[in-house]
């Protein structure tokens, strides 16, 4: 397995609640970024880079740059035949002909930006489209045949009561999405929204919407394959699982993270400097870390037990594993996270760091 993914720094606007590394200022850049990613690309083939089984391009937002700009990156990219190959859209940039262009140059799975179908919570967080937006661009994506798609939704946003949220959950699960990530909205530093508390989320009016997501889910009959995912089987996410059981990926653009056997890096932030680096014959990174192998042992206990996976139960010490007892359950040989266990991840991975640190220290 091995994935690749290309990051599209440019937004319309900016959302308040996102720290991604994108820009509302720089689209006559798009051009000469696109060139720089390219050539970035050839330059990874040439020293080996191994054929793609995954490509992901995300942004900020890929499906507001012309279609021709990322077919012609996404066609560079020597892929498997089963290859999963995903573009990140906003419904208000989405029409048919763009997608038969994605179609044509190998894309086979849309993620679509939705976050909510409810007037003023859009509002809130600042979006631009509408729920007529969401089912115009899910039209278009089964007219043209793209035989996969995901829905991101996020709950928590202020002024959005219970009600609204089934309100989303609803016409969510009208359009019959053979995928779903659901976040809560998280208050990222940095953002205008960490700086406004009065708009910040409540932990029990997130727990009470995580279950009714959940339970409207399932109903569909969709299954929950991490904490925040949910697929049709066979619809699973294979770039998201490729990083969550820490393989191995290739990263091109501005603000991109890569990662090789235990070496993580990122690619300098801004795409003016990412274009002069590559233009210079420079690699762009700016930075890397490489992990010991007990932090990737840790960090492979952490991710495992977010997903439908679990974790052997030769992870733990015994007696840590007692005291998360109602939060994970054995079955067989494994550990897993019980629904109340995936309300309290953020507590449950705090606890299995201690746990884990004793058990991966004593091997
Ligand atoms: C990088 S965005 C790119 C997609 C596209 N630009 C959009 O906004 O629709 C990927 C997803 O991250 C999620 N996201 C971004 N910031 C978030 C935050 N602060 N809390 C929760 N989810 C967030 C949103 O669901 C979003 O669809
Ligand atoms: S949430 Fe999406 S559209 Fe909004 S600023 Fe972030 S990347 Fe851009």
């Amino acid at each position: 397995m091995h994935g690749v993914y290309v990051h599209v720094p440019f937004c319309s606007k900016r959302c308040d609640y996102c720290a991604f590394a994108t820009f509302t200022d720089r689209h006559h850049l798009t051009t000469a970024y696109f060139d720089a990613v390219r050539t970035h690309i050839a330059r990874a083939i040439d020293s080996g880079m191994p054929t793609a089984t995954s490509i992901f391009v995300g942004g900020g937002t890929p499906s507001m740059v012309p279609a021709n700009e990322l077919a012609g990156v996404i066609a560079s990219i020597p892929v498997s035949s089963e290859a999963e190959v995903t573009v990140e859209c906003n419904p208000d940039n989405v029409t048919s002909e763009m997608l038969r262009i994605y179609r044509d140059s190998g894309v086979n799975r849309i993620s679509l930006g939705v976050q909510s179908t409810v007037p003023h919570v859009l509002a809130a967080l600042g979006r631009t489209h509408d729920v007529d937006n969401v089912r115009r661009s899910v039209e278009a994506i089964r007219e043209v045949g793209i035989p996969t798609f995901n829905l991101d939704v996020i709950y928590g946003a202020a002024g959005e009561s219970l009600e609204d949220w089934m309100t989303t959950l609803a016409d969510i699960v009208d359009l019959d999405p053979p995928h779903v990530s659901a976040y809560g909205l998280t208050v990222e530093a940095g953002t205008p929204l960490a700086d406004d508390p009065s708009r910040h989320p409540d932990d029990d009016d997130q727990a009470d919407k995580y279950e009714a997501t959940d339970d409207a889910l399932v109903a569909l009959g969709l299954e929950n394959y991490e904490i925040s995912n949910w697929s049709r089987p066979g619809h699973e996410c294979q770039h998201n699982r490729l990083y969550w059981l820490q393989g191995n990926y290739h990263a091109f653009g501005s603000a991109a993270h890569g990662h090789r056997d235990g070496r993580r890096w990122w690619n300098v932030r801004t795409p003016d400097r990412y274009i002069e680096m590559v233009a210079a014959g420079d690699e762009p990174e700016s930075s890397s870390e490489t992990l010991s192998p007990e932090v990737r042992a840790l960090e492979e206990l952490q991710l495992l037990v977010r997903m439908r996976e679990g974790v052997p139960l030769d992870a733990f010490g015994k007696q840590n594993v007692a005291e998360l007892d109602g939060l994970i359950e054995r079955r067989g040989d494994r550990y897993f996270l019980t629904r109340a266990g995936r309300l309290m991840a953020n507590e449950v991975s705090l606890r299995l760091e201690a746990a884990g640190t004793a058990a991966v220290q004593s091997r």
